[in-house]
């Protein structure tokens, strides 16, 4: 078998290259282990930036988000028993944020592929990258019970954190920076209404809550808890009870409940892996770096890299020209430390470090003060969170 760009991953990063690629002609064949099944109902995260819509609908998959997506223009932060909205859109010349599960761009950019008529192989096994240092890659598969092996001019690794692409390359090739979280989030899906027509960030003594939603029938919550929590400890009602504690303001306010449909666990991690390049082998999302979940960032940057990328080759396709190539880890790293800044830096105010003192807790109740009592504050949020723009 033979293509130009091999794809190992159908996450965000290798169906959102695979369709960027196909709309400039170029041929790619996209490997992934896990059935579609699996990767279509896995729950994800749901926030897209402006510039992941704008993508969407420029690259022609974006018809059923402009229907079903929630469009949200404010984010609210609660702290000490008060709420304060932060208006994205007034504070961004009228950008704004969409509620859109990962699992449903996931459906629409598979059917996207399938329609191009171009290879996915679902359900791959012992996937293997090799030849990359040199002129001539090769990656190694199982798929049905047969071996294959698949030459390409380039192998794009968006496969994930755990994938096989960044093992694959020389650890003295690679610098990895890294910080996990002393907790973790316990994050739920609810048959219910959401409480809030806007997403909900609150900070509170006995820790982090989130209020998110996927659709108008389906609130997604998260809780924080400690890294190693265990599920059995969480029966429904201690869940909610905890919720209620999380979110009260005065004034009232109360959070509606319903039928938990999914529970789990997210760990909490910044990680980073440079360069994102290593000779024919490119590196894209979660396989380069992870952000912890509070900004809502992962998934964006998944896309964000591919834009580079498919740009990138695109150019080399055309013109033979390799410079942008070259240049593809410098524009992504550039833009993914300022998004890994921004996940920290969301995350180290919102959430409770048991090691915190009495100092550290006025420090970080000052800076919620700030950010929402000055303009100038609340606009580097909003700039932020509605997404930086790529720096080419
Ligand atoms: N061979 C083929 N596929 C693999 C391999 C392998 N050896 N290892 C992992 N995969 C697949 C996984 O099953 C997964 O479907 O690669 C895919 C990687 O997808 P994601 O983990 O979704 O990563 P990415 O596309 O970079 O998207 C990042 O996803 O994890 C969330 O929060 C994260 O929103 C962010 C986004
Ligand atoms: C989600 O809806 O899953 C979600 C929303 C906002 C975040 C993280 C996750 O910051």
């Amino acid at each position: 078998m033979r293509t130009q760009v091999g794809i190992i991953g159908a996450g965000p990063a290798g169906l959102m290259l695979a369709h960027l690629l196909a709309r400039e002609k170029i041929e790619s064949v996209v490997l992934e282990v896990r059935s579609r099944e699996y990767v279509q109902e896995r729950v994800r995260a749901g926030v897209l930036e402006q510039g992941t819509v704008d993508l969407m609908r420029a690259a022609g998959v974006g018809a059923r988000l402009a229907h079903e997506g929630l469009l949200h223009r404010g984010i609210e932060l609660r702290f000490a028993r008060g709420r304060h909205r932060i208006d994205l859109s007034e504070l961004t010349d009228g950008a704004a944020i969409t509620i859109y599960g990962q699992n449903e761009v996931i459906k629409d950019l598979t059917d996207a592929r399938v329609a191009t008529g171009q290879p996915i192989f679902f359900e791959c096994a012992t996937v293997s990258v090799h030849g990359f240092d040199a002129e001539q890659p090769t990656i190694r598969f199982a798929h049905g019970g047969t071996e294959h092996e698949l030459r390409c001019d380039y192998i794009a690794g968006c496969d994930g954190f755990h994938g096989v692409c960044r093992s694959s390359i020389p650890a003295s090739a690679l610098t990895l920076y890294e910080r996990v979280y002393p907790f973790a989030w316990l994050g739920i899906l609810a048959a219910v209404a959401p409480s809030s027509e806007e997403l909900i960030y609150s900070h509170h003594e006995r820790g982090f809550a989130l209020h998110s939603m996927r659709s108008p029938k389906l609130t997604r919550l998260y809780l924080q808890c400690a890294p190693d929590e265990k599920l059995e400890a969480w029966p429904d009602v201690r869940i909610w009870e905890e919720l209620d504690r999380r979110f009260e303001i005065d004034g009232g306010w109360s959070l509606k409940r319903g039928p938990i449909t999914h529970k789990g666990i997210t760990e909490m991690r910044s990680f980073v892996a440079e360069p994102m390049q290593y000779g024919r082998l490119f590196l894209a999302g979660d396989a380069a770096h992870i952000v912890p979940p509070t900004g809502a960032k992962g998934l964006n940057l998944a896309i964000a890299d591919v834009r580079v990328l498919a740009r990138a080759l695109a150019e080399y396709y055309r013109s033979g020209e390799r410079a942008m190539l070259e240049e593809y880890s410098r524009i992504c790293l550039r833009r993914v430390w300022k998004v890994q800044r921004f996940s920290w830096w969301m995350t180290a105010m919102l959430h409770r470090f048991d090691e915190h003192n009495a100092f550290d807790a006025r420090r970080q109740m000052a800076e919620l003060d700030y950010l929402t009592s000055s303009r100038a504050a609340a606009q580097s949020l909003a700039e932020n969170y509605v997404g930086l723009p790529i720096q080419w």
